[in-house]
């Protein structure tokens, strides 16, 4: 059998179709109608009068809403820690300070409470208001917004939602991205829908697109030449990349469905797995697009090979991550899955089922060793316990069969 991957992207057949009709007319460009196109479906997904700036990246995504939130050096910005780096690495990029908020247990994202306070302490400590509020929706799931809203009026600060894993999912019946001043979308190759690589902005005034769309095409002035005011960035999509996203637009409602219902199966299977936890929809007003499917496993469950688990040193990326990972001497960290976890993972690499811990929290990396961070052991405690399993439009019921067969087998 294939390797069943997390979640591998898909293609619907029309991709090409675009592509060909733009390389006829010679639009391999930065920009370009395909992109144009792409920006009015996605606003029309969207709702709630949103404008869509098309960008390279998920992360650049990120980074410009940060800039059109006048992010710069020496302020602060708070980030939920319990996430994918690329929701707090471009806090640096402007050279602001991530502050990190952990978690609340239901949703796994940020707290709203622990918010609130620690907004009241960086201003005892610093005498200024944090400039942002970024919330994730992590493997989709939906985020305390009512709450998190509440907060950031409370104090005037605008939030940046971090939906790049949760396209598709919604609170009350509204998209996730649409709530804050910005909303950030993914379309990297492993998301709900893929353009190879590209990202967006969803935004609420024609007025703010235009701003991003500014800062995204290097920042000019409107001169003969270039002359530029401010810094700009290359962040532009490209218009072959909108012309996959066009294709896979026609699909989403499609993938959304596939992934709720691969959820379900999940959920039936492992209903009876004592000690394995499904994460699911924790109020009624949230609605996972369940981009990624996860589950906690109590420290008191055996699983087959645990007593070898960290043993050996990793080389390479584990499972399907590209890209070049920098080599350690080490198999083990100060704070890492438990051994039953690290087990689980290795039985269903080996039986060709991709699977990864949760994400690691920022406030636990080497790399934000001096970040402030406002903890209440949440996300510590899932990082321990919680595993990721392939929910991807490629995964059949017979592969859920085989992977929930398999957990099944890896435990006793
Ligand atoms: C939570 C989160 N934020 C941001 C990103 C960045 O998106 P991209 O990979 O398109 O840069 C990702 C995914 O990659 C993500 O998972």
């Amino acid at each position: 059998m294939e390797r069943i991957l997390l979640c591998k992207p898909r293609m619907t057949g029309h991709e090409i179709d675009y592509i060909k009709a733009a390389l006829a007319e010679d639009w391999a460009t930065p920009l370009g109608p395909d992109c144009d196109a792409f920006e009015a479906v996605l606003a029309d997904f969207a709702g709630h009068g949103c404008h869509v700036a098309a960008l390279c990246s998920g992360t650049a995504a990120v980074h410009l809403a940060l800039v059109a939130c006048g992010v710069s050096r020496g302020d602060e910005v708070m980030v939920q820690s319990f996430t994918f780096c690329a929701s707090s690495h471009p806090v640096t990029y402007t050279g602001a300070q991530p502050v990190f908020v952990d978690s609340e247990p239901q949703s796994w994202n940020m707290d709203p409470e622990l918010l609130d306070k620690a907004i009241a302490d960086r201003v005892n400590k610093t005498g200024r208001k944090p400039k942002a509020i970024i919330p994730v929706a992590l493997y989709g799931m939906p985020y305390r917004i009512d709450r998190i809203m509440e907060v950031a009026a409370k104090w005037d600060i605008p939030v940046i939602e971090d939906a790049a894993e949760g396209f598709g999912s919604c609170f009350n019946g509204q998209m996730l991205g649409t709530f804050g001043q910005f909303g950030v979308l993914s379309f990297n190759g492993n998301k709900m829908i893929t353009t190879s690589g590209g990202g967006a902005l969803l935004c609420h005034s024609a007025e703010d697109r235009r701003r991003i769309m500014w800062y995204a095409t290097q920042a000019r002035d409107s001169y003969p030449y270039y002359q530029h005011s401010a810094i700009g960035y290359n962040y532009r999509m490209s218009n072959i990349s909108a012309c996959i996203g066009r294709a896979q637009m026609e699909i989403l409602p499609e993938y959304l469905a596939h992934h709720r219902h691969v959820q379900k199966l999940y959920m039936e299977q492992l209903a009876d797995v004592p000690g394995l936890t499904m994460h699911t929809n924790p109020w009624p007003e949230a609605d996972s697009n369940f981009w990624l499917c996860t589950a906690v496993l109590d420290p008191t469950m055996n699983v087959r090979g645990q007593e070898e688990a960290y043993n050996k040193v990793v080389t390479g990326a584990v499972g399907g991550a590209a890209g070049v990972i920098r080599q350690t001497e080490s198999a083990i960290t100060d704070c890492q899955p438990n051994t039953n976890v690290e087990a689980l993972r290795v039985a269903l690499d080996k039986a060709g089922i991709e699977s990864r811990p949760l994400w690691k929290p920022m406030h636990r990396q080497p790399v934000y060793a001096e970040a402030p961070a406002y903890v209440n052991g949440v996300s510590d405690a899932l990082f321990r316990t919680g595993i990721c399993l392939p929910a991807g439009p490629y995964v059949t019921d017979d592969h859920v069969r085989y992977i929930t067969d398999c957990i099944k087998a890896a435990i006793f």
